[in-house]
């Protein structure tokens, strides 16, 4: 089969043919239908320090979001048959640590990332555990099924948050941010202020639905939300940008009460005075580290399969598995939303 991969360190990677998958004890074997690049697939392409620190074999096939059939079941495997539609979870839980014993396991202990500690989806064909392999409905195109998987960090962190009915502020509207904005508009947010410092995918973040686009390169985003919650604040803030600056502007923009929910990866560690931003406003914080398995699944398939989320904006290119190269340098410049390859 062809696959995209990732043979030693530096910059790239090849297409080429290798071995199908043998399956093992759990595992199911996917033809792929659509894949979608992520911030991950980044990481590993030009082999940067969190690719060298992560515990990733190589060569090893890239790639962890996508929509597949189910073409052959590996021994033991009850929950699915061949034929079956899914879109797949990167997180593999090992099923019998703390948290996977006590409804956690999208955070076990012991968790391997599908696509960087196994080979991935950028191919004809992956194999991957059951359990990560997601029943969808029919009515899902595969390119968005593709990316269900980011897709579901940026639901979640609406449901944590409670957006319904609320004043909230997206920070960052790259593809998380972009599908943060979206389900915040299925969820019925009152207002959504979406934050980034690039105009175009402000221009997509207005077209999803957000009330207000705020360039924080031209204005103060704080003092902005304020006055645009006449001198409230916001209720709520996601942050998809990892920026340390953006996200202390969004607990400045936050009222007494408010909750955050933290996406975004910083690449340094955040200074902040927890007396007046965070103890004396009470405010709730919660990290997420991708989707509960598996309501966030269900939330999100029943939303999609309803017509009443849409993230078809955010797919910006569409593109042959074998114009990979392209994919990942429109990737990288952060000109597009998401890039989907088709096998
Ligand atoms: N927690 C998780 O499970 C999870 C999953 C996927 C991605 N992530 C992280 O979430 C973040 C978003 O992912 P993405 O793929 O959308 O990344 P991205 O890099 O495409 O998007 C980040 C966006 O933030 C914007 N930004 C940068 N500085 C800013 C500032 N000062 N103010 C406002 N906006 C600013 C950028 O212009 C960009 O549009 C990344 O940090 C990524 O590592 C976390
Ligand atoms: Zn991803
Ligand atoms: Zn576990």
């Amino acid at each position: 089969m062809k696959a995209i991969v990732k043979e030693c360190a530096g910059i790239g990677a090849v297409l080429k043919d290798v071995e199908m998958p043998v399956l093992c004890e759990g595992e199911v074997l996917i033809k792929i239908k659509a894949a979608a690049i992520c911030g991950t697939d980044q990481h590993i392409y030009v082999w940067n320090n969190w690719a060298q620190n992560n515990n990733i074999n190589l060569p090893t096939i890239l790639g962890h979001e996508c929509s597949a059939e189910v073409v052959e079941l590996g021994p033991g495997v009850k929950n699915l048959k061949v034929g079956d539609y899914v879109a797949c979870d990167t997180h593999i839980p090992c099923g019998e640590c703390y948290q996977c014993r006590n409804g956690e396991q999208h955070i076990c202990q012991n968790l391997k990332l599908f696509g960087v500690h196994t080979n991935g989806c950028f191919a004809e064909y992956a194999k991957i555990p059951a359990v990560c392999a997601v029943k969808i409905p029919e009515s899902i195109h595969p390119n968005i099924g593709a990316v269900l998987e980011p897709l579901g960090t940026s639901v979640r962190a609406n449901v944590e948050i409670q957006s319904s009915g609320k004043n909230i502020a997206v920070i960052g509207c790259g593809p998380i941010g972009l599908m943060a904005v979206s389900a915040a508009r299925a969820f019925g947010a009152a207002n959504i202020y979406a934050v980034d410092i690039n105009d175009y995918r402000l221009g997509i973040a207005k077209e999803l639905g957000a009330t207000e686009v705020i360039n924080s390169t031209q204005c103060n985003s704080a003092e902005k939300m304020c006055e645009l919650t006449n001198g409230v604040g916001v209720d709520a803030f996601i942050d998809a940008s990892g920026n340390t600056f953006a996200i202390l502007d969004g607990f400045k923009a936050l009222r007494k009460g408010g909750k955050v929910a933290l996406i975004g990866l910083p690449s340094r560690p955040l200074e902040i005075d927890l007396g007046s931003q965070v103890v004396f406003k009470e405010a709730t914080i919660i990290g997420i580290h991708g989707r509960r398995m598996f309501e966030t699944w269900t939330v999100m398939s029943n939303l999609l399969d309803k017509g009443l989320l849409n993230i078809d904006p955010v797919i910006t290119h569409v593109l042959k598995l074998e114009d990979f190269e392209k994919g990942f340098d429109i990737s990288q410049q952060g000109i597009g939303g998401k890039v989907i390859l088709v096998p």
